[in-house]
């Protein structure tokens, strides 16, 4: 029997890996899975919650990373990882999304020769400033398995000369998720405990290093909030690294003119007061999704996105950085003058993570899975890459990590 190794590490990653490892449950007989936790999100708010409220399989392992540089935080993973990559012996390692934790977990299995399959493959930025893009570059060119959500995934590993047999459009693994716990969410008293009437504020959530972490931008972002907070209450749950920009900044929360500040919430408490926000205000790439698919207006507070098709079919748009741009956009959001509907997004139809299971134990017990050493083997020519793709290099990308 093969073994199928799952590594979570980061918040959005227990909303994908609950989606996989409840579809893998159905093939119990064929493959044998293990979860390992990296700790990189360690808090209870950020993590504990997010176990119980999916009934995710205990971890056989918790690395304890912890926070800290990233270059330390990816060193980490990748050393206590090694001896549980030993006694596990996985036939796949699988990662998910662009986390500090699933490049790492990358790194350490090719290392050992096991094959890596991606599950959130070849969305791309093209801001190499977010340590994001360069976590997802170099995940796919590392990875035997890559499975997209979106068409723009694919023209982007082609564009890049990746041997497009690797790849699978099987969809987004969190809507499968969101499907799933659509009625407990509907259960949850959220909007009681805080005071909110349905449709009478606007959910806004900030953590991007480039948006936080630098004072001149998350002021302006901030006075953002606090203008749209003049016409409508606007609740932020705070993200621990916003917490800290907060506190470093000196900017002040919950007071009259400014934004209502709470502690970052549970996966059906935000589900909750995401569906009844009047609009959302958000840097996340995963709430962009979730809101284009429940319908509710999503601005963009970031200057491009990885995720195209929250914009083309969803509910998004892109409104940039900018204090009067922002402003703008909202108060067009608070007129109705925005796309409501509900998307429909090819293959985000609650079935991504059967899809994306099938074809891994498929590979798997087929034999047909490329090993790490041989994928430069399946790359497309020389001559091709040449021609179609910007040129990507890993060991200067390498070079660039280290001097942010
Ligand atoms: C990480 C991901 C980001 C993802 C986000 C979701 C990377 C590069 N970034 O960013 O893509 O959108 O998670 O939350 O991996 N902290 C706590 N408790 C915790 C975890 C973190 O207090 O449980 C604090 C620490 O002080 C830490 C800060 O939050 O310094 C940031 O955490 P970190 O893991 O470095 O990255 P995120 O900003 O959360």
């Amino acid at each position: 029997m093969k073994t199928i190794l799952f590594i979570v590490g980061a918040r959005p990653n227990f909303v994908k890996i609950s989606a996989l490892t409840r579809a893998v449950a159905s093939y119990k007989n064929r493959v044998r899975c293990v979860l390992i936790h990296t700790g990189q999100h360690y808090s209870d708010e950020m993590s504990k919650v997010f176990f119980n409220e999916f009934h995710m399989p205990e971890p056989v392992a918790n690395l304890e990373v912890g926070s800290g540089d990233r270059i330390v935080q990816t060193h980490l993973i990748m050393e206590r990882l090694e001896e549980h990559l030993k006694t596990i012996k996985p036939d796949l390692v699988v990662v998910v999304g662009d986390v500090n934790s699933s490049i790492a977990a990358t790194l350490a299995a090719i290392r050992f020769g096991i094959p890596v399959a991606h599950v959130e493959a070849g969305l791309r930025s093209r801001n190499w400033q977010m340590p994001e893009e360069i976590n997802r570059v170099m995940m796919d060119h590392l990875s035997s398995l890559l499975f997209t959500t979106e068409s723009s995934a694919a023209s982007n590993l082609r564009s890049e000369g990746l041997d497009m047999t690797r790849v699978h459009f099987t969809g987004n693994v969190m809507i499968d998720t969101m499907n799933q716990f659509e009625e407990m969410a509907e259960k949850s008293d959220v909007l009681e405990r805080l005071g909110l009437k349905p449709y009478n504020y606007v959910l806004s959530t900030l953590h991007r290093p480039e948006n936080v972490d630098n004072p001149e931008r998350f002021m302006e972002l901030f006075g953002a909030l606090c203008e749209v907070q003049s016409f409508i209450p606007v609740v932020v749950p705070l993200h621990p690294r916003t917490q800290e920009a907060t506190r470093r900044i000196g900017v002040e929360w919950n007071e009259r003119f400014s934004p209502r500040a709470i502690p970052p919430q549970s996966y059906l408490d935000f589900f909750k007061l995401q569906r009844y926000a009047r609009f959302i205000m958000t840097d996340s790439g995963g709430i962009q999704e979730e809101s284009s698919v429940i319908g509710v207006p999503c601005l963009t507070l970031r200057t491009e996105t990885e995720r195209p098709v929250t914009v083309e079919y969803g509910t998004c748009e892109v409104v940039g950085v900018h204090r009067e741009k922002i402003v703008d956009a909202a108060k067009r959001a608070m007129r109705g003058e925005w796309k409501r509907r509900k998307a429909v997004i090819p293959m985000w139809d609650g079935c991504a993570a059967n899809r994306t299971i099938q074809i891994m134990v498929e590979t798997l017990e087929s034999g047909r899975l490329i090993p790490p050493n041989a994928l430069a083997h399946y790359a497309t020519t020389p001559l091709e890459r040449e021609t179609v793709a910007p040129k990507v290099d890993i060991m200067q990308i390498l070079e660039r990590e280290k001097t942010f």
